[in-house]
């Protein structure tokens, strides 16, 4: 089988493609496994890092160019993993661009999917971003989406359209509102979310880091490892344990930064966490303190979707996986 994930050069993309490639096979859909023959990654900046595998195809291009997307579906594909995005803060700081690729090139992956004779399985990353503004305390599986962010928006808007795609049997579509992720191994990137990995990566590693929000600042988390596990899985739900519902708020856990800079500090002492500063930053508040923190997702537990235990065991599965 082949499966194409866009976005496949990204930190989510490498990660899930490694665990593809490990794991051979996939049940696609519920249906008897096969074995993973292709697996296409397509990014407009080149895949670093990965094992050589006569199965990988890297596929230097833009999302937004449908003539080269076309292209590669032209080989049909089992699977679509959709986790191309332009992050947070970029999408809110850069709107033409975000609408760009956040939104219009995912319709336009859509259209081309619904032209193909065949009808994949399409994995879509999504996020929590998709709710803000005035909400209850818990956000349920029935919550509507108020997204108080353009990234937020675009994504709401895909989940939709994949949904309607869905339901009129153009694709198999599995919108997946990802929690906050954390700890990304690397350098901060631009999403609004960037310092929930930045207060445990950078002091874990003696390097000063900023922390741009109050301590008393809850977030919804899932580690890498989790979230990939959760892709998969997404690919292998049986089309009728969803039903007409294709979003799924993902399982996370509810932590302060506090919390977080307090498990940092039994793990790895005061000293490390002393290289944290706090600098409120009022561009980043204001869109993270619009996400809700606190979640009931019955749905994704129910369908057996997974979360970590607990905050150390976050930051340790990152020493291990991550750091020497
Ligand atoms: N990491 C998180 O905390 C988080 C949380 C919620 C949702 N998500 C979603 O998960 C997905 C993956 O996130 P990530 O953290 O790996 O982000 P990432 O930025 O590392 O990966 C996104 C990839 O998309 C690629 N891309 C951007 N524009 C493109 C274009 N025009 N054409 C082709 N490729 C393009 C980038 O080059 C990048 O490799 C994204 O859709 C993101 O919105 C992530």
């Amino acid at each position: 089988m082949r499966i194409i994930i866009f976005g496949g050069a990204g930190f989510l993309g490498k990660k899930l493609a490694r665990e593809l490639l490990k794991k051979g096979e996939l049940s696609v859909g519920g249906h008897a496994p096969r074995k993973i023959t292709r697996l296409a990654l397509f990014d407009n900046v080149a895949a670093v890092g990965l094992p050589a595998d006569s199965r990988l195809e890297m596929v230097v291009g833009d999302i937004r160019d449908p003539a080269r997307v076309r292209s590669l579906l032209e080989d049909p594909a089992d699977v679509i993993f959709h986790l191309a995005a332009v992050v947070s803060g970029e999408a809110e700081k850069n709107f033409d661009l975000g609408m760009a690729v956040n939104l219009h090139a995912t319709l336009q992956l859509l259209e081309l999917c619904r032209n193909l004779p065949t009808r994949p399985v399409l994995v879509f990353a999504s996020s929590c971003a998709v709710f803000g503004g005035e909400l209850s305390d818990q956000i349920r599986d029935n919550t509507a989406s108020m997204p108080r962010s353009s990234y937020g928006t675009q994504k709401a808007v895909a989940d939709l359209l994949i949904s309607d795609f869905s339901r009129r049997g153009f694709v198999d579509g599995r919108c997946l509102r990802l929690p906050t992720i954390t700890v990304r191994p690397g350098k901060p990137n631009a999403a609004t979310s960037s310092f929930v990995s930045s207060i445990i990566r950078e002091p874990l590693q003696k390097q000063r880091a900023v922390c741009p929000v109050a301590p008393d600042t809850e977030v919804w988390i899932l580690s890498p490892k989790r979230v990939t596990e959760n892709f998969i899985h997404a690919a292998q739900l049986p089309a009728d344990a969803l039903g007409a519902n294709r979003m799924i708020n993902l399982p996370g856990i509810t932590t302060s930064v506090a919390e977080m800079v307090r498990v940092l500090e039994a793990i790895a002492g005061p000293e490390t966490t002393a290289l944290i500063d706090w600098i409120p930053d009022p561009f980043i508040q204001s869109i993270v303190l619009t996400w809700p923190p606190h979640f009931e997702p019955t749905r994704a537990l129910e369908l057996g979707f997974h979360r970590d235990e607990s905050m150390r065991e976050i930051i340790e599965a990152f020493m291990e996986e991550e750091l020497d």
